[in-house]
């Protein structure tokens, strides 16, 4: 393995939409099928590689509420393929210290997905070193509406007033609550789209979109997105001669 390369600043909380896992497979007369499982092997190369880089939050869209509308065999195979995943990595989280945990409406998960996804969200919880969030069922516009929903019955039953909503309330009552917003978005594939992904948390991440299709998005092609953050200048609305001055 190449040196561990140094990346400064490096993102603390790095958010990707893995997309292209059927553009691959087509592109070599293979099955969609035979895409995500080459993107599993992606997925896990890029968590380790995350882990050793020292990225403390890693979120991965892995299946949006969207996907629930492809066919049936390609929902089914991937699931199977998250329950492997899951089944195959708890000992590596475990050794590596990484937590895992999974946003989204997990209610339509197959029962016995959902068993693993809590098996290893249970086993994994004091692990402290690095977190990973795996987006499933998740879909950001429905994530706003029921922290909105839960912030209205919460006025309504007198626990809250209307004016004690506020930016941090509002974060507090998103899947993500607790986990700073992303730094770094990465999209494969070369589409510039966000696609439900993480609308709230993503409002001042730098993006970055690459050509590579997901399955070949490895070790190298994650650090050339670092690297490539690690040479922007974040301004948060403010000028450069401001932030000069703070610095
Ligand atoms: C997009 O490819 C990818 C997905 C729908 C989900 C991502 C799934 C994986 C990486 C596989 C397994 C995941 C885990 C966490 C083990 P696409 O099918 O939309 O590609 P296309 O746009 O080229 O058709």
């Amino acid at each position: 393995m190449d040196p561990r390369p140094s990346i400064d600043p490096l993102p603390r909380h790095v958010a990707i939409i893995m997309d292209g896992n059927g553009r691959w497979a087509t592109q070599r007369g293979l099955s969609r099928v035979q895409g995500h499982r080459h993107g599993k092997d992606s997925v896990r190369e890029v968590v380790e590689t995350a882990r050793e880089i020292g990225i403390e939050y890693l979120t991965l869209y892995a299946f949006s509420t969207e996907n629930w509308g492809r066919p049936r065999r390609e929902v089914e195979a991937l699931m199977r393929l998250l329950k492997r995943y899951l089944r195959s990595e708890l000992r590596k989280m475990m050794r590596y210290e990484i937590r895992l945990r999974a946003i989204g409406n997990l209610r339509k998960l197959p029962p016995d997905v959902l068993d693993e996804l809590r098996r290893v969200e249970a086993g994994t919880r004091h692990n402290r070193r690095m977190t990973v969030q795996l987006a499933v069922g998740y879909g950001s516009r429905e994530e706003i509406v029921r922290a909105a929903r839960s912030l209205a019955r919460k006025v309504r039953d007198g626990r809250i007033k209307a004016e004690q909503i506020d930016e941090s309330s509002f974060s507090d009552a998103l899947f993500t609550a607790g986990i700073p917003d992303p730094d770094l978005l990465i999209r494969s594939s070369g589409e510039w789209r966000v696609s439900n992904f993480l609308l709230w948390q993503i409002a001042y991440s730098e993006i970055y979109v690459t050509d590579t299709l997901w399955p070949d998005f490895r070790r190298e092609q994650f650090i050339e997105a670092l690297q490539h953050y690690a040479r922007r200048e974040r301004r948060y609305g403010k000028t450069a001669e401001q932030l000069a001055e703070e610095a």
